[in-house]
């Protein structure tokens, strides 16, 4: 079997610089915070991380609207001071991932300042300018087609009104972001998550998007305010444009390109190539985030995942991020559930992707909508919150951006400020770091023990994967080979307790989720919501 790649080996943890660590107690996290804790995330057990934007920016959408693509915010740090992250990273034998907004700018960039300012200029046409709007939805509801008075004219933004769009049909923008990547590369960045990268092409005719009856987007069908967005996003150009991207990277080597993307997985699939990878390197597949805690609902996913994300292709499997409530709030906030979800990320064939906090179990944190920092849900004041919690969408995207909880200490020992940028969650002083670092059977020593097994086992790093058959129905249990070394993972995803016989191969069992999961005489225990990783004992 040939080597993989080390993007398709990998595990990924996402940091959100905002809120990680502290260095010089302004209440705001930032990169000098992320190298005091890059100890930690070595012996937690990740090999790589990705870090939210921390460029320069009006901080508007909080780094997601950027002004200067080649500095840093002044709040994060400074370029030294990335330079001295991606070092101390690779010094650790990890890997770091920056966080590339091609779609939009912010409308504090100069590019836009000046493309805005007449209808000839040089950029006149660096953003999507028209004199009438077509009917096209932005992402978050409404027109995305905004007036500007200098220009007598409207641009187009898929995101929020301060976000527009940049026109990658002119190919100096092209060539200049690709050039922003290079210059990112050149200085030792492994790759990139590349934002809302399936939004970046849209019809060149400005075609109307045709009705449909759907209302309410979703993880896998990105349509919805009654429009089929047939002609905003998924475009084929932008697939090609992944093509073109992974070249420039493959300039500095093996690179990184992990897409956020939206659509079904037939879709989101071809950002990754045709029949081989020379597409975007990995792709968020967030259909799961929806998913329903069963033995049955993950075999139906993973089969899925298996079909479209054959080798030489990797999927990623992700259960949060900075814009989607923490998996455990989907779990009824039940640790051994929070165990077992981790179990299965980590131990499947793909690349585990785990948002920072997820490790000690942090929890959402309610937030009236009106105090709001994220500029969101001042969109929807007019609807009440009440909607939103029956449709399970956590619209203030700042309840799952609370700063990381480290101790039992003032603000979490996030910060020594009066005020952080953000509340810190009040369960701090249960929920942290310091203190599950104490309980050998915390969630956090779970994921560390899961981890040191997926490093040192390289059956958990390769592209087979079988299922066990002949399980109790709530029962799920797979195997990982390379060669002789083989794998098998059990979950039980009842309250119940399970017992079983397992009597293929020989087996030690190297992991129980709970005290009481035992293998002896080929007869597994699991307890409920217990799980075990088992090794062939040949
Ligand atoms: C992506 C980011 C999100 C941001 C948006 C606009 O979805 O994850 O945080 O607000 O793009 O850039
Ligand atoms: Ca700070």
């Amino acid at each position: 079997m040939p080597a993989l790649p080390w993007y398709h080996k990998t595990s990924i943890y996402q940091i959100y610089p905002r809120s990680f660590h502290d260095s010089n107690q302004d209440g705001i996290g930032d990169i000098q915070g992320i190298i005091q804790k890059l100890d930690y995330i070595k012996e937690l057990g990740f090999e790589s991380i990705w870090c939210s934007p921390f460029f320069s920016s009006p901080q508007a959408d909080f780094g997601y609207d950027i002004s200067n693509y080649a500095d840093i915010a002044p709040e994060y740090g400074t370029m030294s001071d990335a330079l001295q992250l991606i070092d101390e990273t690779h010094r650790r034998g990890m890997k770091i991932v920056f966080d590339m907004v091609m779609n939009h700018t912010s409308i504090e960039h100069p590019w836009f300042k000046e493309s805005r300012s007449s209808r000839d200029n040089p950029k006149v046409d660096w953003y999507l300018w028209r004199d009438k709007p077509n009917n096209w939805q932005s992402v978050t509801a409404g027109s995305g087609w905004h007036y500007a008075a200098e220009r007598k004219q409207y641009y187009w933004a898929s995101f929020l009104p301060f976000q527009p769009d940049l026109n990658y049909r002119n190919p100096e923008v092209k060539q200049t972001m690709f050039d922003i990547a290079r210059f990112w590369l050149g200085k030792g960045v492994d790759g990139f998550r590349l934002d809302i990268f399936n939004y970046i092409y849209k019809d060149a005719e400005f075609r109307d998007n045709p009705f449909t009856p759907g209302l309410i987007p979703t993880e896998s069908n990105p349509s919805g305010f009654f429009q089929k967005a047939q002609y905003t996003l998924n475009r084929p150009e932008s697939y090609e444009l992944a093509k073109e991207l992974r070249s420039v990277c493959d300039e500095f080597g093996e690179k990184l390109l992990l897409g956020e993307v939206s659509g079904n997985r037939n879709t989101i699939r071809k950002f990754m190539g045709e029949e081989v990878n020379d597409g975007l390197t990995l792709v968020f597949d967030f259909g799961m985030m929806d998913f329903k805690f069963t033995a049955r609902y993950f075999r139906d996913l993973i089969e899925d995942i298996e079909r479209y994300f054959p080798d030489p292709f990797m999927p990623v499997y992700v259960f949060s991020n900075h814009d989607r409530a923490r998996s455990i709030s989907r779990l009824e906030n039940d640790i051994r559930k929070a165990k077992l979800l981790h179990l299965l990320q980590l131990t499947l064939r793909g690349v585990p992707c785990m948002y920072y906090g997820e490790e000690i179990g942090m929890t959402n944190l309610r937030l009236p909508f009106a105090a709001a920092l994220d500029p969101i849900p001042h969109k929807f004041e007019s609807i009440p919150r009440l909607v939103f919690d029956m449709l399970g969408m956590t619209l203030n995207r700042d309840e799952v951006r609370t700063p990381m909880q480290w101790n039992g200490a003032k603000n979490a020992g996030f910060s020594s400020a009066e005020k952080t940028w953000l509340p810190v969650h009040p369960n701090y002083e249960a929920v942290n770091v310091e203190r599950e670092s104490q309980d050998k059977s915390s969630l956090l020593n779970t994921i560390r023990a899961i981890l040191k097994i997926r490093n040192s086992e390289s059956a958990l790093r390769r592209e087979s994967l079988e299922w066990i058959d002949r399980l109790p129905k709530s029962v799920l249990g797979y195997q990982r080979k390379d060669g002789e070394n083989v794998i098998a993972v059990l979950l039980n995803f009842d309250d119940k307790e399970k017992e079983f016989q397992l009597s293929e191969g020989k087996w030690t069992c190297i992991l129980g989720l709970s005290r009481d999961d035992h293998f002896m005489d080929d007869i597994v225990k699991l307890n409920s919501y217990g799980g075990m990783i088992l090794k062939s004992a040949e």
